[in-house]
């Protein structure tokens, strides 16, 4: 067989297992790493993988050399506020001077400044803007991501933001999985009446569900945002309409949203920093997948970080993710993340890769598409400028990809 492109000499390749599940607790510590690997693509596959020696017989149109290098599956980025209007530098004075995230959110600045600046953005400046943060998200080595709406907070910049992420998904090469998270916040306009804010949001799935503008709907449960009350109500609606639901739970204050994910068989519980035991058990014995986003308690300038070691020694499943967005987190770069989880949340280097790929894209319902390199997937892959797999934590704040490929073609250099 003849194959469009063989990659020789990988140094190490990394093989994250394909699993049905995400991988949980022990599980998440075992990495397969081939060393002196080649591979072969054809038809945007991967079709076969073996040693350098055995590559020397392969026949290919393009042979690429990775020079002792590293090999990885594209990561997969499970949590981000891709779409969104403006910017918030002006608020770092008030960060810097102590002002929680929250106070900043209940005087109207924060997500609501985000959202007065999404509203009054044209779709089309809105769909350049995030096609310019798309291509620094590839370039870091990201080929399968996750975007959430939520600047909207009405039906119609919602969808505005919705439509931006399904043109991104259609004309871009990564693969952009949408999410609807209209209850992000209350808009002034609604301050009098939570309750039918969240009605209008829930009014919204069968329209977004008929066009296939998401396939999550996620929710800021939160002190002074959502209750847990409101946000099962929320979910439950979600589900009757076939909708799978995350959430953004425990980011601030102990709410009980992680115990509230897995009770409702979520597919994700993010954030997390405040976590109880209660709900670190609740993760250990579902399925759902908790997304860690070191980068955000990190951006927002606080010490405690989400229980990382607690939850895998006890048998959950984590990811990692940038939560890219205006406001607290301002960051494309999940290898920054890669590190922060070593550094803050004490994963080691293999749980780290494990949860930035298998278990990152089943946070996102792509576990048997994306995160893995096995015969017969697609081939997205990143070439590492690294000396071994353990390095890209190690040395932060850079960008160390070479080379990315997107279904065998390369779409990055
Ligand atoms: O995940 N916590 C709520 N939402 C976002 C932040 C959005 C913003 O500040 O603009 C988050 O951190
Ligand atoms: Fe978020």
């Amino acid at each position: 067989m003849s194959f469009d492109t063989v990659i020789r000499n990988i140094g190490q390749l990394i093989l994250p297992a394909l699993s049905e599940q995400p991988l949980k607790g022990e599980r998440m510590g075992q990495l397969e790493v081939k060393e002196g690997a080649a591979l072969a693509i054809a038809e945007g596959e991967i079709k076969w993988i073996g040693s350098n020696e055995e590559a020397g017989a392969i026949d290919a149109q393009e042979v690429l050399d990775a020079k002792g290098k590293v090999v990885s599956p594209g990561l997969v980025d499970p949590h981000t506020h891709l779409v969104f209007g403006g910017s918030r530098e002006e608020e770092m004075a008030l960060k810097q001077a102590g002002v929680p995230y929250l106070d900043i959110l209940k005087q109207g600045g924060g997500i609501l400044s985000t959202v007065r600046s999404t509203r009054s953005e044209s779709e089309e400046a809105l769909f350049e803007k995030a096609k310019r943060s798309v291509e620094r998200i590839l370039s870091y080595g990201v080929t399968t991501m996750e975007a959430k709406s939520g600047y909207g907070l009405n039906k119609e910049t919602e969808l505005k933001q919705l439509r931006v992420v399904k043109r991104l998904n259609q004309s871009g090469v990564l693969d952009i999985v949408p999410t609807f998270l209209g209850p992000h916040a209350i808009p002034p306009e609604s301050k009098a009446d939570p309750e039918a804010f969240l009605q209008e949001m829930i009014d919204l799935l069968p329209e977004i569900k008929q066009e296939q503008l998401a396939e999550f709907t996620d929710i800021f449960c939160e002190t002074g945002v959502f209750t847990i009350e409101q946000s099962r109500k929320f979910m439950e609606a979600s589900h009757k309409l076939g909708f799978q639901t995350k959430i953004h739970a425990d980011e601030i204050d102990p709410l009980g949203g992680t115990e509230l994910a897995c009770e409702t068989g979520s597919i994700s519980a993010d954030h997390l920093v405040a976590a109880s035991d209660e709900g670190i058990k609740a993760l250990a014995t579902s399925d759902t997948v908790a997304v860690l986003l070191p980068g955000t308690t990190f951006y927002l300038g606080k010490d405690t970080y989400a229980n990382a070691r607690a939850m895998i020694d006890s048998g959950a499943s984590v990811a990692l993710a940038t939560d890219f967005n205006p406001g607290s987190c301002v960051t494309e770069n999940l290898q920054l993340i890669m590190s922060l989880a070593a550094l803050k949340l004490k994963m080691t280097p293999e749980e780290i890769w494990n949860a930035v790929t298998v278990n990152s894209a089943h946070a996102i319902g792509r576990g048997k598409t994306a995160g893995t390199l096995k015969t017969g997937s697609q081939a997205d892959l990143v070439l590492w400028d690294v000396p071994n797999y353990k390095y890209i934590p190690y040395h932060y704040g850079v960008n160390h990809a070479s080379l990315v490929m997107k279904a065998g073609q390369i779409v990055w250099k």
